[in-house]
């Protein structure tokens, strides 16, 4: 029996000890908001050790202090040449040469410029931060995933987006660059799929976190408007903010790494209330 379940008694696990993460090590990236924040308080709170990367400054005061051992966060631009390679090096110095899973949270807007307006800037911008990063990411810690520096198995859950399947949500780099990550996605599924390693993405709708808000907010660019009717089918109908909170992303995202969900490999699930649908 795995726990004590008479109605007569407290509910008492017969061990403290977390099996989904206890002793194994998590990566996330974007860990300083939103989604990727969530994730990392929910990986925290399974008994996973979290190496946190992020552009922003972490707040510590957002962790259970209980976690803050587990956690070690390092700050810095991961487009930078070299810097996603050194976030690995970084959590291996912490935590030691193994690391179970990496969630590719890390992701930027477009302003939803479409194909006759987006800058050079914009474009290289979102195409770095959304898909060359995580494949970056991706690289850097497969080697301690597949035994080659002395790992064992690993799950990578990408965080892509509605507008990785869908061409009337986003702007065009946005749309390309999650269009990108499910491939990518798809690609290390099947390359890695006898070597221990589960490949899968997550498609959330609109999200209460700061690019959401930006969203639901309202922009000025042309592009917005040949959208903006396709987010009305998903926004709150009283104020139009989104409908789907960080901590339900985070949760799926603990599914996929969990071993409920050891059969699932190179899948794009959507967690967007059947938006995707439309
Ligand atoms: N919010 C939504 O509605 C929504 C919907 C679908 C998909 N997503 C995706 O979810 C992911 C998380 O978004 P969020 O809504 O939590 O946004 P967010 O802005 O709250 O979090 C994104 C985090 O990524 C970090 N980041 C951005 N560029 C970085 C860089 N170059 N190096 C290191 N860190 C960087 C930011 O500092 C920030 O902390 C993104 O990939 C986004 O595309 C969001």
């Amino acid at each position: 029996m795995l726990y004590n379940t008479s109605p007569d008694t407290a509910f008492t696990p017969t061990t403290q000890i977390d099996p989904l993460g206890y002793g194994k090590v998590a990566i996330v990236t974007g860990c300083g908001s939103g989604i990727g924040l969530a994730t990392a308080q929910l990986l925290l709170a399974h008994q996973f050790r979290v190496c946190g990367l992020d552009a922003r400054e972490f707040d510590y005061n957002l962790l259970r202090v209980e976690d803050h051992g587990r956690f070690h966060f390092t700050q810095g631009d991961l487009t930078r040449p070299g810097a996603c390679e050194e976030g690995v090096r970084v959590c291996v110095a912490a935590f030691g040469a193994r690391v179970d899973v990496l969630v590719n949270v890390a992701g930027v807007m477009d302003g939803f410029a479409s194909a006759d307006s987006v800058t050079d800037e914009v474009w290289d911008r979102v195409l770095a931060v959304n898909l060359t990063v995580p494949v970056r990411m991706m690289r850097g810690v497969i080697p301690f995933m597949t035994g080659v520096a002395g790992g064992r198995d690993g799950v990578i859950v990408n965080v892509a987006s509605t507008a990785g399947v869908s061409g009337a949500v986003a702007g065009v780099a946005y749309t390309a660059s999650k269009h990108g990550l499910i491939g990518a996605t798809k690609n290390v599924a099947w390359r890695f799929r006898n070597e221990g390693i589960r490949c899968n993405a997550v498609l959330p709708g609109a999200v209460e976190s700061s690019i959401g808000k930006t969203i639901a907010g309202g922009l000025d660019e042309v592009g917005f408007e040949q959208v903006k009717p396709v987010h009305a089918l998903q926004a709150r109908p009283t104020d139009g903010a989104p409908i789907i909170t960080a901590m339900e992303v985070a949760k799926t995202i603990v599914f996929l790494i969990s071993d409920q969900a050891r059969t699932i490999n190179g899948v794009s699930l959507p967690v967007d209330k059947a938006w995707g649908v439309v």
